[in-house]
């Protein structure tokens, strides 16, 4: 097959190296962003008087009629063409003949897919923002019911100190949320267009690369052209704040897992989202969760791969940069699927509030107040009211008892000042509701959490 190149080569290609070569497979990906930008140049080119007004236009509707045999199905990728950016030029010069050999004046394929990538990166970033929105509105409203929902918190995975289950919900819709915010200022960092840098220097023609990148919605161009092309930045910002997306939804997913088991039982994920097994008749299994903690492992991944691929290389363009590709689709895809199911799945999952208040009901989690409650009302020194507090803790113990199930005379046969106040602070509901601190778990500082959240949900777009 003769090739868009070939013309200094005597010798055919190698047989393994077409395929070895080609990206079409996966690059064909970009079709909607080559095209876009190609008629974004063309009508650049005849602005300029680089190409005539008419020249442009045939170009333009060529264009068009390819974008519309590659949606209606009608386009045939061809291993031959090595990548999606030749295979339309080729497909171009067959619709409108010799004229279709213009469209590359003034243009190079380095300069054409650090546009075509960088243009799919943004557009996909702007998605993943989107679904991040909607995972943080269901947060936000589950965590709206469960002001009052107690449930244990947890430091090195035993109980701490009562907390709301909307409290621990809005954690995570404050990780989201600055997971957005990443998103956001990747997109605006890297929303410069890159078209018209060429091969690595720069060309001789009168171009106006502002025109271009006016026409495909950058915000300008960038400035320097051998930085432009050897630049993937774009990508691997893309694939860190994915993979930052995924260490959260991890972390949830792994505690939706440990609620959910027999031994918490804090939540019941709906059949919708769950699993059989093939042999234990009465197994329901979280996979849902257990997956997306999984696919965090390829996501990292890719960021590692990209990274490394970048590491190290010469400038400009190299061919090490065409792999630069399909781990960004992997990952965009695992995210996309993975934030649609999960935000789906929460607003499925039932909450077991008596479960959780039993749960508080074990491993003495208001101890700290009645230390606090001692160093409160006798100016008693924080660490001598630690080892009363621990004594009553260890005859809580003796007796089979939770601490905040203490009775006044079992308190007063530990310290004679214990008194009602005492009892007080014991109570599970008045330690979360005492922790009035900003940014607290009493029901006053959750109600501003979950305001800011709504105030970001009313005002997040870009
Ligand atoms: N398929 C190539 C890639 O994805 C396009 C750029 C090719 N440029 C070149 N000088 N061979 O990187």
């Amino acid at each position: 097959m003769k090739k868009m190149w070939d013309g200094r080569f005597s010798q055919a290609s190698n047989e393994l190296l077409e395929s070895f070569n080609a990206s079409i497979n996966f690059d064909k990906n970009l079709y909607k962003e080559d095209i876009a930008g190609s008629i974004a140049h063309a009508s650049m080119l005849g602005e300029c008087g680089i190409l005539s007004q008419d020249e442009s236009a045939k170009i333009i509707a060529g264009l068009e009629q390819i974008l519309n045999e590659i949606e209606c199905g009608e386009f045939s990728f061809n291993i031959a063409d090595e990548d999606i950016h030749m295979a339309i030029e080729k497909r171009l010069s067959q619709i409108i003949g010799a004229l279709g050999g213009k469209l590359h004046t003034a243009r190079s394929r380095n300069d054409q897919v650090a546009l075509d990538f960088r243009l799919y990166c943004q557009k996909q970033n702007k998605k993943i923002a989107t679904l991040l929105k909607d995972l943080i509105s269901t947060l936000k409203n589950i965590a709206s019911e469960h002001l009052d929902t107690l449930m244990p918190g947890f430091t090195h995975l035993q109980h701490a100190q009562p907390i709301s289950f909307a409290f621990y919900l809005l954690a995570y819709a404050f990780m989201f949320m600055r997971d957005f915010s990443r998103l956001e200022s990747s997109f605006a960092r890297n929303n410069l267009s890159p078209l018209g840098s060429c091969a690595l220097a720069g060309t001789p023609y009168p171009t106006k690369r502002e025109i271009i990148s006016a026409k495909l919605g950058f915000d300008g161009i960038t400035q320097n052209a051998m930085d432009s092309v050897s630049d993937r930045d774009f990508a691997l910002e893309l694939l860190f704040n994915i993979s930052l997306i995924f260490t959260h939804t991890s972390r949830l997913c792994e505690e939706m897992i440990l609620w959910s088991s027999q031994e918490f039982s804090y939540i019941s994920i709906s059949d919708a989202f769950s699993t059989g097994s093939s042999i234990m008749p009465q197994k329901k299994n979280p996979d849902v969760c257990e997956l997306i903690r999984g696919k965090t492992g390829r996501v990292y991944g890719n960021l590692m791969a990209l990274l490394t691929t970048m590491k190290a290389l010469p400038l400009a363009y190299n061919k090490d940069m065409q792999e630069d590709k399909e781990g960004v689709f992997d990952s965009i895809k695992t995210a996309c699927d993975s934030l649609i199911i999960l935000n789906q799945m929460l607003k499925s999952t039932q909450i077991n509030k008596a479960n959780m208040l039993k749960a508080c009901k074990s491993g003495h989690l208001s101890a700290t107040d009645l230390a606090d409650y001692l160093v409160s009302n006798f100016n008693e020194a924080f660490r001598s009211a630690h080892n009363i507090t621990g004594r009553c803790v260890a005859l809580a113990e003796k007796l089979g008892k939770d601490l905040s199930e203490l009775d006044l005379n079992e308190l007063k046969s530990i310290d004679a000042r214990f008194d009602e106040n005492a009892l007080k602070a014991l109570s599970l509901l008045s330690s979360k509701e005492a922790r009035k601190s900003a940014g607290g778990t009493a029901n006053q500082s959750v109600k501003i959490q979950l305001e800011l959240v709504e105030n970001f949900l009313n005002s997040a777009k870009f």
